[in-house]
């Protein structure tokens, strides 16, 4: 059967097969929160003509059953559909998401006293050539060479004999000999090229985010960032966060298909950011020859091809923690085959390298104060210490503040609600957008915004329930009480927010301050004894500081202790990749980090339910909310 969509593009569909798998397999992705389940209700298409059969479902209004809308992962095509695929259920995957300040990370690395010293490193050799009387083989002459520069030792890959002959001819015996050291072993070449080709060196660092792949294009000779590039991770359309990856893994015939088609989607990701720096720039591939990678812990895995099934199973136990340095032709990447590979190493099954690039970009290790940091991502990973201990954990916030799970909720991309006023006394609502363009969601920001707002104009009570006969935006809607942030010209695409998602964005910022107070406590410590809180993630670039903590999401300090830092796990690879010492170090940290596993905790079960009310049950860890309500009130 076919499928002719509005956009005119053509789908064929195998009998029995799903709307979403039959146009996933013609390249058109959609948003696919829970892997096709039915439960996330974001594949939503609308069937303008044609008969279909499918499961009815609760995640779609009556009103979007009545214009022909199906969620596409639960509906089959009976004859040639013609179908609409609204925008906000595409997956948009290759967006450019802006990202700042890169021109600043040279200096930055500076700061840490390191010397450039990245994973490769280059010899220059001259070779006399070859004569009647000087007739060794060319293997030999290169060792001959080698012997007289002091690199004797040196191991010689496959990689250097593949190419030798003729790049030591092609060279004129002029050569550059890339090789990489080794704590363990003899160091080793990598491969060889002519000195006017090694003039420019190049590597990657990668942040692998379960939302967002960044890549860095770094010279090797200054530290200068060449070109960024960023695109959603595309696994998106396998689930929206790491535990539905691993669950459609687990659930192929074969769970090393399942794990193939989850490294093929991200390394496609990589090679398509690849692709467009490399034609930017007119780079070869071969010139990048070093390459590091941060992701967390079931990102490295899948990354590398490795089972993450266990990470989800209690005790939860990954296959490693620290990666030996691989090469790059083993993940297919678009660069020197042999260039090596540096993954930021990992703590536990959730508590990544992700994290460990954060804590070496915030220096937090290596100071005095006492310091938290939070990421706040797709999950919620959070860091508490100082240069002499550590502790981390994962807050299982789930990932609502990328929008997941939310009736309109969205990612912080163009069309996305960023943040919102409400009026004091007409309840009306102002919003900015993203892009200044028409809104079509809300994103992390947004949703706090709103929630804070609602609860400061008492239209949300502590207990986080809507409040009638305030407003006629508060109305009820399909899924009960909601409150109406944007009407749509037609009603039909009203962005709303619902008791539900409300509840959804309790249960996560209830987690994250939970999170905070247990390790505190586990540390023998309180909220007190923190000087500095570091703000990472892409979330964290929008985050209103002042009402995130009015929602009891932050905690109540003095608001210059807290900094952005925006995406600290690409500038933590982006550090590895240049200093050797820094490599060293985040070894160190992910070796002396103390991980707790919260879900086993007592504490953290209390600690979260006292964290569900608005701000938070004890009012007395919130006092400069305390004062704004009393004010308030007054
Ligand atoms: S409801 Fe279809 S992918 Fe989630």
């Amino acid at each position: 059967m076919n499928i002719r969509l509005t956009t005119e593009e053509h789908v064929t569909t195998e009998p029995g097969e799903t709307l979403h798998a039959a146009l996933r397999r013609a390249g058109v992705d959609l948003v696919a929160s829970c892997g096709g389940t039915g439960s996330c209700g974001k594949c939503k298409v609308r069937v303008v003509s044609g008969k279909f059969a499918g499961v009815p479902s609760t995640r779609l209004t009556l009103r979007e059953r009545e214009r022909g809308m199906v969620l596409a992962c639960q509906t089959v095509a009976e004859t040639d559909l013609y179908l609409e695929v609204p925008k906000e259920s595409r997956l948009v995957v290759g967006d450019r998401i802006a990202l700042s300040r890169t021109g600043e990370l040279a200096a930055y690395l500076r700061t840490y006293g390191a010397e450039i010293n990245p994973l490769t490193k280059r010899i220059d050799l001259e070779l006399p050539p070859p004569t009647l009387t000087d007739s060794i083989s060319d293997l030999d002459r290169l060792k001959r060479a080698l012997v007289l520069a002091g690199f004797g030792g040196i191991r010689l890959s496959h990689g250097v004999l593949a190419t030798m002959a003729g790049v030591l001819r092609c060279a004129d015996w002029k050569v550059s000999l890339t090789y990489v050291e080794d704590n363990e072993f003899r160091d080793e070449a990598l491969f060889l090229t002519s000195q006017d080709d090694a003039r420019h060196r190049y590597g990657i660092a990668v942040d692998v985010g379960t939302t967002t792949v960044v890549l860095y294009l770094v010279s090797l000779a200054d530290g200068a960032v060449v070109d960024v590039a960023s695109t959603y991770n595309s696994q998106i359309q396998y689930g929206d966060d790491v535990i539905t990856r691993i669950v459609f893994a687990a659930e192929q015939s074969d769970a090393r298909h399942g794990v193939a088609a989850l490294q093929s989607a991200v390394i496609s990701d990589i090679n398509a950011l690849l692709d467009a720096v490399t034609a930017r720039h007119a780079i070869a591939d071969e010139s990048i020859d070093a390459v590091t990678l941060a992701g967390n812990t079931t990102m490295s895995h899948i990354v590398w091809g490795l089972d993450p099934a266990s990470i989800r199973e209690e005790p939860y136990i990954p296959t490693l923690n620290f990666f030996p340095v691989w090469k790059a032709g083993t993940l297919r990447l678009k660069v020197n085959k042999q260039a090596p590979v540096f993954t930021m190493p990992c703590v536990a099954s959730y508590v990544g390298g992700d994290i460990v690039a954060g804590v070496l970009a915030s220096k937090m290790h290596r100071c005095p104060e006492t310091a938290l940091l939070m990421d706040i991502g797709t999950n919620g990973e959070i860091a508490i210490g100082n240069e002499e201990w550590l502790v981390t954990a994962a807050c299982s916030a789930g990932p609502c503040f990328e929008g997941s799970g939310i009736r309109c909720g969205m990612r912080a991309t163009a069309g996305a609600i960023e943040s919102v006023r409400i009026d004091r006394s007409s309840f009306e609502p102002a919003v900015s957008v993203i892009g200044n363009v028409h809104s079509v969601g809300i994103c992390g920001s947004g949703m706090i915004d709103a929630i804070a707002e609602l609860f400061q104009c008492g239209l949300l009570n502590p207990k986080g329930h809507l409040v009638e006969g305030l407003t006629s935006r508060i109305r009820k809607g399909e899924d009960g009480l909601e409150y109406l942030l944007v009407r749509s010209p037609d009603r039909q695409n009203d962005i709303v927010l619902t008791q539900c998602d409300i509840e959804n964005l309790l249960r996560a910022k209830a987690a994250m301050y939970a999170g905070v107070t247990t390790l505190l406590a586990e540390a023998g410590f309180t909220i007190d004894a923190i000087q500095r809180v570091y703000i990472a993630g892409g979330f964290g670039s929008y985050l209103n500081i002042e009402q995130a903590i009015f929602l009891g999401m932050l905690p109540d300090l003095p608001r210059d202790r807290f900094s952005y830092l925006g995406n600290t796990s690409i500038t933590g690879a982006y550090l590895a990749l240049l200093a050797k010492e820094l490599r060293n170090e985040a070894e160190a940290i992910a070796a002396r980090m103390t991980y707790i596993e919260l879900s086993a905790s007592r504490l953290f079960m209390d600690e979260y339910v006292s964290a569900l009310f608005l701000p938070h049950t004890d009012l007395s860890q919130f006092p400069s909310v305390a004062r704004r309500l009393g004010e308030r009130k007054a």
